[in-house]
């Protein structure tokens, strides 16, 4: 078991494929917790040939033994819950002693989903293309200091009532063509909060009991850096801290639990939503990207943009979250493509830059500098030693961990646990992951 707490997080703008990293490193760990987000998210397992995607249960559920954590950062909707953990039961796992959820994590309310929408359709052209959750407004309703938390669900009635009277009545401000009446939320949540009981407690000392006994904790991002509330590509991002500082606060953990940050990352870039996209393609090498690599949200199904890899992203990402490494993903997606490029800079009308801009004004208008490197056509799907890959994609590595100034412990080859190579020759690779 690793000794090491691990962040394992995105790097780009999501859907690098951490369920699946994260699925496999869980064996090593003690618990897995999420910090921030909610079933906004989707990690998409392959087990055996099984699926499974995951909103918000943490992938470590898969493996027994394993204790999964939804810490106070994260925003919990009670029936995505409940709908997740009936259709793991279903396929017989059980999440009874193995789920803790923070009595402080936020609770998204029937009607977040209803505002997240009117708020997109009100921006219109200007829409953040959301996954329509209600993330955004339980955020909201938590920074305006009248959200509701889980802990409240099953505390002292007459105060979780005033609170749900004030709650309704802000949205019946906003919705003015219906009223909703706050009885029914109310006595939803007192519901809700019932079934939830057995599984709420506190996060922050189950955290700090499990890192003092030396017992391996890996916190689990979702989304990613550039969907940062503060540090993406904001107004175009997520409403969390998916960069390594949610860890602290959305888990209630001291920064120095976090003693490795391994940051995952896609062999190519994609982003679903608005907002800038720098190395993105179109036509047929987009969807030859798209179709190969399965590009298609795992929350709403929506087509995922597709561009080339950029390693001005990825070096932003490796200061924000001080990355100790990459995980690879979906290296085969590239097979038999006669080159590939990588993004090192941005042209724009002020110079060439060569780090991410703070703003996003000038990343709207940055057109990507490639360099282009020549293509495999060797497959490279379930490869599981370096030594397997073909020397072109062996050199597209070597590239992308010099740009980048990361090195590459692991490279993902394929959707199955095994289709992975682990550079365990790697120091670091035995640092952050423990033995091989
Ligand atoms: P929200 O999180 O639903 O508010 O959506 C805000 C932005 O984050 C939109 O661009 C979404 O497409 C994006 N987003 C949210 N969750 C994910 C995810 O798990 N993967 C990729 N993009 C996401």
């Amino acid at each position: 078991m690793s000794k090491t707490n691990l962040a394992v997080l995105g790097t780009q703008w999501g859907d690098e494929g951490k369920g699946k990293i994260v699925d496999m490193l869980t064996p090593r760990f003690s618990a897995v917790a999420r910090y921030q987000g909610g079933h906004n998210a989707g990690h998409t397992v392959y087990v055996k040939g099984r699926k499974f995607v995951l909103h918000l249960v943490p992938s470590g559920i898969l493996h027994p033994g394993v204790t999964c954590i939804i810490g106070n950062g994260v925003v919990v909707d009670p029936k995505a819950l409940f709908t997740e953990i009936d259709e793991l039961a279903g396929m017989g796992i059980a999440v009874d002693g193995r789920l803790l959820i923070s009595e402080k994590a936020h609770a998204i309310l029937p009607y977040h989903r209803e505002l997240d929408m009117l708020s997109e359709a009100r921006r219109g052209e200007r829409k953040i293309g959301t996954t329509s959750r209600g993330i955004g407004p339980a955020y909201e309703d938590k920074i305006a200091r009248r959200g509701i938390r889980i802990g409240d669900l099953l505390g002292d009635r007459a105060t979780l009532e005033q609170a749900v009277r004030d709650n309704v009545d802000a949205r019946n401000r906003v919705i003015e063509d219906s009223t909703l009446a706050w009885r029914e939320v109310f006595d939803q949540l007192i519901a809700d909060g019932e079934r939830m009981r057995p599984w709420v407690g506190d996060v922050s000392l189950f955290l700090a009991q499990a890192i003092q006994a030396g017992k391996g904790v890996l916190f689990e991002g979702a989304q990613a850096t550039l969907l940062d509330i503060d540090h993406g590509t904001y107004p175009f991002v997520t409403s969390s801290n998916a960069s390594v500082g949610g860890v602290c606060t959305g888990l209630g953990v001291a920064p120095r639990a976090i003693e490795g940050v391994l940051g995952v990352a896609k062999a190519y870039t994609t982003r679903v939503g608005e907002g800038p996209l720098p190395t993105e393609l179109s036509g047929p090498l987009a969807e030859r990207l798209r179709e190969s690599g399965n590009e298609y949200g795992a929350s709403t199904g929506r087509p995922r943009r597709c561009g080339w890899f950029d390693a001005v992203v990825v070096r932003y990402s490796a200061r924000i979250n001080g990355l100790d490494a990459l995980a690879l993903t979906k290296l085969d997606v590239l097979d038999g493509l006669p080159e590939v490029r990588i993004c090192t800079g941005y042209r724009t009308s002020g110079g060439d830059l060569s780090e991410f801009p703070a703003s996003v004004r000038t990343l709207m208008d940055a057109e990507p500098i490639y360099e282009t490197l020549p293509g495999w056509s060797t497959p490279t799907q379930g490869a599981t030693r370096m030594e397997q890959l073909p020397p072109e994609a062996r050199r597209y590595i070597e590239r992308l961990e010099e740009v980048s100034g990361v090195p590459c412990v692991m490279v993902s080859t394929g959707s199955e646990r095994d289709e992975t190579i682990v550079r365990w020759d790697s120091a670091v690779a035995g640092r952050l992951l423990g033995d091989a």
